[in-house]
């Protein structure tokens, strides 16, 4: 099949090209020889290979073209693909099958500063392709008016990519969902008239096809694609269809139908790919997404086995604790996936960023988008997730030629474990023996040999003898992350306007829905309407307040009842609607209730959530006057658009300065503050803490570091977490009780050396005073390493020896100590190590003799190396942690 594919391929290409690209056949060869701008070259006209049908479906034509095509391998020089392609088992790129190691990194989330270093510590980990999603809203944020600059970016992003040698698989979309703003749709789609989104509804076909050609024109022009020379062997179409197509029936069928056509038509020369769409026509490869995989196959046997999304942990959303995914697990996830014959893994985050300014979708999704990934939010490696994947990537790149050559052979070794054994005819051969026992150590027999599997783990055996990894061993160092507060502010104040009434307000009657009057410029909209009270209402002398009830389809309001502010709800990631009620002091004549109502991001998923509400639709009610109860829902309204100091661009320094500030004093709702700083010394990465206040957004030199909601506390169950047995996202979560976020991203190229600019807008009362800047740096590293740890360490000389123990601070810090090392039988876990009953004497020495003063070292793990065997017979481990400064 894959050979029969690549022919036509190729004579496709001749058929359709007058001339043939040399430029592409010249740089077959090789990743390293391309040019990074592409630019010079000509892009050939042929369509996307497609994968021959099965010979029984085949049209004549098809056969006939077969027929030729055989004819001519007998005169044409060796086969060169000319296009990336794809058969049963892989992606084909340079005529090469290839297994592929890919990892969501998107450009949005963080700056054009951190994408080199970013990419590097993708390529160190073993990565092959970075996935990105292509973010509409950001590029175009008003009809035909395009912005690609600063973090948008997106050729900038690709090019780097391509320097680093690596990938890309892009991810069009133009529907991410991605826990971005409104799925990545921009707000004025929503208003192009007679539109219905993701359906087969033409002004929405209409405005996607424009942008999908936008950025593939784009791309061509750039010479992005793999066939021009460029980084980009897949694309993607839609996002997650299936599950909506389910539910809605025949137009949702029409639409991806048409979705995977128009893709296809675009004549991109790399294969398309629709995750999670089981009804993916041909040629475009349905993929899965999931923390699992292994159960999936593609909709046909000649689509190779992709998972797009592995989720490497969860996102985080105010009010719910933060997720984590332990890397045993992940690891086990990955090698399943793998033994069963998957050739695509693309982790989903392996660096999630940050939700700048108001890009966080919703509602509720927080501004960090940490995403637990093997990168962390800042750019720091998270340790041991990185180097343990790191490890798991390396070992099945020894594995690829056995992988790519066919289909496992599958063998029982016991009630929960297997053997999958993938050989070449070349004599290569990959051994996985996995043991799915959540709970016992298994020990199986494997080619007249015996091998120890812990629970829940998969030991990868390259020459299918040598056990060099097995994903519930961590052989990779661990880290302790600090962030050490470099000090507080001086406040100036400002009083945001209470009285909501101005100029720019307009009034109607009854209530209307925030995102129509917004359009999502702002978080904010005030509605305000009178009230009058009769001097013989009852209350007036009982002190029986009358009751206010105010429904609202959220996300979250502030009442304030002539201009003091009496009450603050707030909705949730499971329901974002909210009703206020509460007793308020009214007086006799007439008064104003002004209700504040705040969107938190515009959500990114569910069906035609572009029809989701917004903002107070009432009914708005007083209840415990004289005439019982008062509905205020279809009276007139007021209404003004953001807040004042938004008016007066307030996070500017120009805009700052047009305001007179006070002296910060006691701490109230709805205040704007604003400071000067001077960068703080050093290159570690910087967050604000944030703890001590309420909700708002902060600026930094006019940039948006984002929403901060320290004040809602995450509320879930943060019981204990163990690797082993099926994940969720549930499982292991912390922060219960605390901040879901207190910590925000400061990108150090935001600032300049002095002067700096910070302004806060509260909106609860919080105490600027507790604000300070931290520095975020790896403490400590730790090992904790057995003598028996599989090692891949001499794997291409065949002398294993022993295992090492390999610490290593970041760049620019170096070992300044030795906080512990005991070679026996240690206890605890990294930060709290301690002797156990067997312990060397000499464990420190070999550590201050090779690791004091370098940023990195190793250490083998053997008895001679710590003075001697402390306690033969017993299994011994090395556990070190060192300071890193
Ligand atoms: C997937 C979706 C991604 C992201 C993820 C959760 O279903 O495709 O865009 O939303 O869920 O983080």
């Amino acid at each position: 099949m894959h050979i029969k594919y690549q022919l036509i391929s190729l004579h496709l290409t001749r058929l359709r090209c007058s001339k043939v690209d040399k430029n592409t056949i010249l740089e077959a060869g090789g990743r390293e020889q391309r040019s990074s701008s592409g630019g010079a070259k000509k892009a050939p006209d042929f369509m996307a290979p497609r994968p021959v049908p099965h010979a029984g479906g085949m049209f004549p034509a098809l056969v006939l073209l077969l027929l030729l095509a055989a004819a001519a391998a007998v005169v044409l020089p060796p086969l060169v693909s000319a296009a990336v392609s794809y058969d049963h088992k892989a992606l084909i790129i340079e005529g090469r099958r290839r297994i592929l190691i890919s990892g969501s990194i998107h450009y949005p989330r963080s700056i054009p500063e951190m994408w080199p270093d970013l990419i590097q510590k993708a390529k160190d980990g073993g990565l092959d392709v970075i996935q990105t999603y292509v973010f509409w809203n950001g590029h175009e944020p008003s009809p035909g008016k395009y912005y690609f600059d600063g973090r948008y970016d997106l050729v900038r992003f690709i090019k780097l990519v391509q320097q680093a040698g690596l990938y890309v698989h892009l991810r069009i979309g133009p529907y991410i969902c991605a826990e971005w703003n409104f799925g990545g749709f921009p707000v004025w789609l929503k208003y192009v008239p007679g539109i219905a989104f993701r359906t087969d509804n033409e002004p929405f076909k209409a405005a996607m096809q424009n942008f999908t050609e936008k950025i593939v024109s784009m791309m061509k022009s750039e010479g992005l694609f793999e066939w021009q020379g460029g980084p980009i062997i897949l694309s993607q179409i839609e996002n997650e269809f299936g599950p909506l197509e389910y539910d809605q029936g025949e137009p949702a069928k029409a639409y991806a139908a048409w979705a995977a056509k128009m893709a296809v038509d675009l004549d991109t020369g790399v294969p398309w790919v629709m995750c999670k769409e089981d009804d993916a026509p041909d040629p475009v490869i349905n993929t899965c997404n999931g923390f699992y995989c292994d159960y999936f196959s593609p909709n046909q046997p000649y689509k190779p086995s992709m998972w797009t999304e592995a989720w490497t942990a969860w996102f985080t959303g105010f009010g719910g604790p933060v997720p984590h995914r332990p890397v045993e697990d992940l690891a086990f996830a990955v090698a399943k996936f793998i033994q069963k014959g998957g050739s695509f893994v693309n982790y989903y985050m392996y660096h999630g960023g940050t939700n700048f300014d108001r890009t966080a979708g919703g509602p509720f999704i927080a501004t960090s988008y940490d995403y637990d990934a093997p990168i962390d939010e800042y750019g720091l490696l998270r340790q041991p997730k990185w180097g343990h994947l790191k490890d798991l990537h390396k070992v099945i790149k020894l594995c690829e030629p056995a992988l790519v050559s066919g289909d496992p052979v599958v063998t029982s070794l016991g009630s929960y474990q297997e053997s999958h054994v993938f050989r070449s005819s070349s004599g290569d051969c990959a051994a996985f023996l996995a043991n799915y026992d959540t709970a016992s150590y298994a020990r199986v027999a494997f080619n007249g040999l015996h091998y120890g599997l812990p629970p829940w783990s998969i030991s990868i055996l390259p020459d299918c003898k040598t056990t060099i990894y097995n994903t519930a061993r961590i052989g990779a160092q661990t880290s302790l992350i600090k962030m050490d507060s470099v000090g507080g502010f001086s406040w100036l104040s400002y009083n945001e306007e209470t009285n909501s009434i101005d100029e720019e307000t307009f009034a109607t009657d009854g209530l209307l829905e925030q995102v129509n009057v917004t359009r999502d410029f702002t978080d904010y909209l005030w509605y305000t309407t009178y009230v009058s009270i009769d001097p013989d209402e009852q209350f007036l002398l009982n002190g029986h307040y009358p009751m206010l009830t105010v429904m609202s389809a959220g996300h979250s309001l502030h009442v304030l009842i002539n201009g003091q502010l009496t009450g603050t709800v707030y909705g949730s990631v499971d329901n974002p609607k909210l009703t206020y009620t509460g007793n308020v002091k009214l007086r006799a004549g007439s008064n104003t209730i002004s209700i504040l109502s705040v969107s938190v991001g515009l959500p990114n998923v569910g069906e035609h959530f572009e029809t989701w509400n917004a903002g107070v639709l009432g009914p708005v009610t007083l209840n415990g006057l004289n005439e019982g109860r008062r509905d205020l829902t279809w009276q007139t309204w007021s209404y003004r658009i953001g807040m004042r100091g938004e008016t007066l661009n307030l996070h500017t320094l120009s805009g700052s300065s047009s305001v007179e500030w006070q002296k910060a004093s006691h701490n109230q709702p709805l205040t704007w503050y604003k400071a000067f700083f001077n960068a703080p010394d050093g290159s570690e990465p910087l967050a604000l803490d944030m703890s001590s206040m309420g909700k708002g957004q902060v600026w930094i030199n006019g940039q948006s570091i984002g929403r901060y909601w320290p004040g809602y506390k995450a509320y879930g169950n943060c019981s204990e977490c163990n690797y082993r047995g099926t994940y969720d996202e549930k499982k292991c979560q912390t922060n219960c009780g605390e901040s879901s976020q207190k910590w925000y991203h400061v990108p150090r190229s935001w600032l300049n050396p002095t002067g700096n600019l910070m302004v806060v807008f509260e909106e609860w009362g919080g105490d600027p005073a507790g604000i300070s800047v931290v520095k975020r740096s790896v403490g400590s590293v730790c090992a904790d390493v057995s003598e028996w740890q599989p090692s891949m360490s001499n794997w291409h000389t065949r002398d294993y020896g022993k295992p090492k123990v390999r610490l290593f601070c970041s760049p620019g810090q170096n070992i300044t100590a030795i906080k512990f090392a005991s070679f026996g039988t240690p206890q605890g876990v990294c930060g709290s190590f301690s002797e156990g009953s067997c312990h060397a004497h000499k464990s420190y020495d070999a550590f201050e003799k090779d690791c004091l003063g370098e940023q990195r070292c190793s250490v083998t793990v053997s008895p001679e190396v710590f003075g001697g065997d402390p306690c033969p017979g017993t299994t011994k481990r090395i556990a070190v942690e060192v300071i890193c400064g």
